[in-house]
Formats: C-alpha cells, structure tokens, sequence
C-alpha cells in the first residue's frame, strides 16, 4: 500500500476521541461526567433554528457560491462593525464548514518546505497537525503559567526568524482560557509592525465568551496588520451551533483567491440551510446568547474557585472561552495518567494538557460547558484521586 506519508503522520483532535470514549462506557451504563469537549451545552437558538427550517421549506438546498451567499457575508460585515466598528468589504469575506478549514487553508498557502509556523504550545492540536501536512518546520511558542498563559513577547520574538511565514494567535485561548487585554494587544502588535513580511492568523473563534472585559481586542483594529491578517470567527462557540459547520474568515486581498480556490478543490460551498441559520444569527436578537455568556461566567466563577479549594490542585483564573486548564504536578503522575484515572475510576471526561503541546505535562483542561450540577459532582469525584 503506496500511503502518502503526510497522512500517515497527520495528528487529530484528542478531545473527540475523549468524547468517543466517554460515549462508550456511558453505552455500557457507566455514570460519566462529560468535561472533555469543546461545544457549548447549550442549544442553538429557536430563531436561528426557525431560520433554518423556513430556508429548507423555501427550497434553499442547491450550491451556493464557493465563498457563501452574499447575504450572509454582507450580515458578517455588518456584524464587524457593529462589533469592532471597522469596515471590512464582503469581498474579503470567506464562509467555510466551520472555523477549521481557515487553519488547513492558511497552512498551506503559507506553509510548505522552507518556511516556518510560530503556534501556541499549549494551543488547539489542529495548528501543529496542519502546519506539518502543509510541510512547513513548526515553532512551538510556549505560553507558560507564569505569564498566565498569555504571549511573551520578547519570548515570540526570539523565534522569529527570515523563514517565518505566518505567526497563529489564539485569544481567547484554547486549551487555557486565557485572555489577552487590549493593552497587551497593542503591546504585542508593537512588536508585529517591525515584522512586515510576516502574515498572522488570529483565531479568534471564542471571541464573544468574556469575562472581565466588556471589548474583545480583535487584530481586526490594527489597520498596521489590515495586508496580512487572517481573522478566524464563526457561529460554532458564540451560537450554540458546533454541529452546522459554519465559520467566516477575513483575508488579505493578495490571499483570498487562494483560499477561495481551496473552497471549491474541498467542498464547493458550505451548507446552504446553515448559512441561512447564520444570517439570522447575525441580525437576529442576541438575548439568549447574553444569558449563556452570563452562564458561563458564572460556572467560570465556580470552577476556578472550588478547584483551588482541592488540596493537590491549583487553578489559574480564566478571562475567557469555557476552559479551565488546572496544574495537577502535585499528583505526581502525567497528565494522560491522571485523565485516564479520571475517567475510568471516578466518571469524568477530561483532556489531559499533552494533547495541546509538549509543554502542558503538568495540566488537564476541564470544559465547564456542562450544567452547575455536573460540574460541583464532577469536582468532587476529583477531589478524591
Ligand atoms: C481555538 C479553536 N479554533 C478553531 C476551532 C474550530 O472551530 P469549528 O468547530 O468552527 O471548526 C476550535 C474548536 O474547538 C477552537 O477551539
């Protein structure tokens, strides 16, 4: 069998195998606690799903335009404006089957054999899995507890060298939750001016789950970044919709024939009945996803504070996402160890801190994307390992 060898070294997304493997012991009538994926609890909102059923019964089932209809891209820059109060053109404008092909398509416009990837480590497995594919040398940046797991600057700098083509940034961050201000953001892009060649992806998919801000510091500000920045958004996190498989992506005019073409080569266009959903998302009432930031800044609220009660724990205070990313060194076993006797012996799913990078031995991220019941029950599993 001639396999390519790209695909045979292809890494994946352990959250969904955690998730798998959650699914089958609860199959077996096991009583487990889901605190491993990534998806708000939480259903999709009744006008988006109304939205969706009228565009099915109105016949909206055909192909759409590779890049998304131009109601919809009209409605994210509308929706960009209001938000960040920047004009973006629909031109610039990509639709795709959620937040993830922005990650594959800039990977492999700017990736490939001599250049270099700067990911965040620990950060969302996909970045390294897509930067190696694309055949490009990827450089960990290490986000590290003493820097509340935010970007050292000097520390980004350092790894910046005349091969780096494209530097990802993810705030808020996954698997950590931590938040960057905007005060650090203008720090951060201080440094990035002096770099012009150098093209960023900021992931910026958990944008509307804040806490302590009331403002998300988009890079969409930063008119210095505006010929080379990729924005990575979407529906997935801030509207309850994982499953429809909806994103948008902001690019580069000099970029965005590339990952247009790559749309048509992948899937054509994105789900028809979804992108309808998504306009209402964007213009409908925002009420209910009000009430769920609320929700998740009051789990946020809990989790930290009973994690910190436990005596071999400690947990650093997320601003935002629904992740906390507890230090369990004082076990004195692995992160993978620990997950495993977590979820075997005491019924809580969870993901060990290695499966985001090489450097998150001693954490496990906890999604507290489950009910305040499940989380108090499953905390207290915890505190008996
Ligand atoms: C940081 C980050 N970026 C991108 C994605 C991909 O989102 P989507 O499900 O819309 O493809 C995720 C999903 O978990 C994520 O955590």
């Amino acid at each position: 069998m001639k396999v390519s060898k790209k695909i045979i070294n292809l890494e994946t997304e352990s959250a969904f195998a955690v998730l798998a493997r959650a699914n089958k012991l609860i199959s077996e009538g096991k009583d487990v606690i889901n605190l491993g994926i990534g998806q708000p609890d939480f259903p999709t909102p009744v006008n988006i799903q109304e939205a969706a059923i009228k565009a099915i019964r109105d016949g909206k089932h055909g192909y759409t335009p590779s890049n998304g209809i131009p109601e919809l891209r009209e409605a994210v820059a509308e929706y960009i404006y209001n938000e960040y109060n920047v004009e973006r053109s629909p031109e610039e404008i990509l639709i795709t089957p959620g937040g993830k092909p922005t990650i594959f398509y800039s990977s492999l416009i700017l990736g490939g054999k001599g250049n270099e990837i700067i990911y965040p480590d620990p950060g969302f497995p996909i970045y390294r899995s897509m930067i190696n594919y694309s055949g490009a040398k990827g450089v960990p940046l290490n986000l590290s507890e003493e820097d509340n797991f935010e970007i050292n600057i000097e520390k980004l700098e350092k790894l910046i060298t005349d091969k780096t083509s494209l530097i990802i940034i993810n705030n808020p961050n996954n698997p950590t939750g931590s938040f960057m201000n905007k005060n650090k953001i203008d720090k951060l892009v201080i440094m990035l001016e002096k770099y012009p060649e150098i093209f960023i992806l900021s992931d910026e998919i958990y944008s509307k789950i804040i806490f302590n801000e009331s403002q998300m510091p988009s890079l969409l500000n930063y008119d210095a970044l505006i010929d080379r920045l990729i924005i990575l958004d979407g529906w997935s996190k801030t509207f309850c919709m994982t499953g429809w498989r909806l994103g948008w992506s902001i690019w580069p005019k000099k970029l965005y024939e590339y990952a247009n073409k790559l749309c048509v080569n992948d899937h054509s266009c994105p789900n028809s009945i979804s992108q309808h959903a998504g306009i209402e998302a964007l213009r409908g009432t925002k009420e209910t996803i009000k009430d769920i930031k609320k929700e998740f800044h009051k789990r946020k609220n809990f989790v930290h504070s009973k994690l910190n009660e436990l005596e071999k724990i400690s947990c650093f205070e997320p601003g935002g996402a629904f992740y906390a990313f507890p230090n369990i060194s004082k076990f004195g076993m692995s992160a993978q160890k620990f997950a495993d006797i977590a979820l075997e012996e005491k019924g809580v799913a969870l993901v060990p801190g290695t499966s985001f990078g090489d450097s998150a031995e001693n954490f496990v991220r906890i999604s507290y994307a489950n009910s305040m019941e499940n989380l108090e029950k499953a905390i207290y599993r915890l505190s008996a390992i």
